[in-house]
């Protein structure tokens, strides 16, 4: 017998490698790896079966890569039922945050809990997800607002990465409302997150992408700037929170600093989408918050889609705007109110998504050299992984090359 070149080889599946335009099908296919890396993929009919120390049949079961959830807010304590009873009776979402709940009623949250608390109740959300198909993961800090707390939150993000087997990548949020503390002094709160909170962060390791909320409820293109020249200098990938609920030129902003992603992007005009193409800037679109926002105004997708703009989509999970425990009714919604295709949609949550997270080298689609992360789906078409809303889950997850049990 010669000695096992591969791990694994995974045989007789439909193939959505993801690799090329669409979903990059092969009928009929396998995959093998070795480690946390996927070593061989082609043909069944040429799988190199002798050389594996383990096979599996996929009987003809459809496999995609894992999934990737690039835009969360899951660390977060307590949750805002009562503020979603007053949105049901006609407040808005504004109008909240303004009146001091919303973002700030989550920062009162987190920073009373303790990290075993955060990390707890955050970590049942994760679970919900893995058992999904999620193999890579973004969460954002955000509901700190102080040094302490971030730091907090972004060891808790940390922590989860270790405990599960899935990737983990943090995204410090600095501006993402203002502080009580700071009321009515937004530009001494920018000062400070990029003088003392931002740099300590940076220097601990424990960011890999830094974020903003520019928005009138949020942070102005100037403040915004500031923040990401100082993620510049430190050498941090920036991200945005742009155009959701009003047009502050959050894409030009995004597309000159060369952002991994822009995010929402409800109020979008055409200058910002050009500002996305010209800057190979990622549109992560949210349809979960804009539904539970009731919002009208679509994002511009025909002009994304026109300008070559990649389109990835996410869950948003947070307590305010996006509390839904689901990659996958994000899919659906995507479909069923932005009216992208399953396809667009199974792009958005792999090739896409990695991405908007910097990582379109090494996951997201199923070729040689990327990472051995993939599900198996009982499913007859690829669109049914959109189709329904809720219930659907792979049969059989490999994240890092290991079969989750
Ligand atoms: O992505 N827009 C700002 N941030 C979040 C909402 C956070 C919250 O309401 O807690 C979002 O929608
Ligand atoms: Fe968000």
């Amino acid at each position: 017998m010669p000695r096992p070149v591969f791990d694994q080889l995974w045989t007789n599946a439909r193939i959505a490698t993801m690799c090329g335009d669409d979903l990059g099908m092969i009928e009929h296919g396998a995959i093998a790896s070795q480690n946390e890396r996927i070593t061989w993929v082609g043909f069944a009919a040429d799988a190199p079966i002798a050389d594996a120390a383990v096979v599996h049949d996929c009987a003809g079961a459809l496999m995609t890569p894992g999934l990737i959830d690039c835009h969360t807010h899951l660390v977060f304590a307590g949750n805002r039922a009562q503020e979603f009873e007053m949105r049901v009776q006609g407040a808005t979402y504004e109008d909240i945050a303004k009146a001091g709940g919303g973002i700030q009623s989550t920062v009162s949250a987190v920073r009373e809990a303790t990290e075993s608390a955060l990390l707890q109740q955050s970590e049942q959300r994760l679970h919900v997800l893995m058992r999904e198909g999620v193999t890579t993961i973004e969460i954002k800090s955000g509901y700190g607002l102080d040094l302490e707390s971030e730091l907090k939150m972004l060891r808790v993000v940390r922590e989860l990465g270790r405990r599960n087997a899935l990737g983990v990548v943090t995204t410090f949020l600095g501006l993402h409302a203002l502080p009580a503390a700071f009321a009515g002094r937004a530009d001494d709160y920018v000062d400070h997150v990029c003088g003392k909170i931002l740099p300590v962060i940076a220097g601990k390791g424990m960011a890999d992408a830094v974020d903003a909320f520019c928005d009138e409820i949020g942070f102005t293109q100037a403040q915004t700037q500031r923040f990401f020249e100082t993620a510049r200098r430190i050498g941090l990938p920036v991200k945005l929170h742009a155009e959701q609920l009003s047009n502050q030129q959050g894409a030009a902003l995004a597309g000159k600093f060369g952002a991994l992603s822009a995010d929402h992007l409800e109020h979008l005009d055409v200058a910002g989408v050009d500002a996305l193409a010209k800057a190979g800037t990622v549109a992560v679109l949210l349809p979960g918050a804009f539904y539970v926002l009731r919002e009208t105004k679509l994002p511009p997708i025909d002009a994304l889609r026109k300008a070559g703009v990649p389109i990835a989509v996410a869950s948003d999970l947070n307590p305010g705007t996006s509390p839904i425990v689901s990659l996958q009714a994000n899919m659906h919604l995507a479909c069923t109110l932005f009216r992208l295709t399953p396809t667009e949609v199974l792009r958005g949550v792999t090739v896409n998504a990695a991405r908007a997270l910097g990582l379109q080298e090494d996951r997201g689609s199923l070729a040689v050299g990327k990472r051995a992360d993939w599900c198996v789906w009982s499913v007859a078409e690829p669109a049914e992984l959109c189709y329904w809303m809720g219930g659907m889950k792979p049969d059989r997850i490999v994240a890092g090359g290991k079969e989750r049990k």
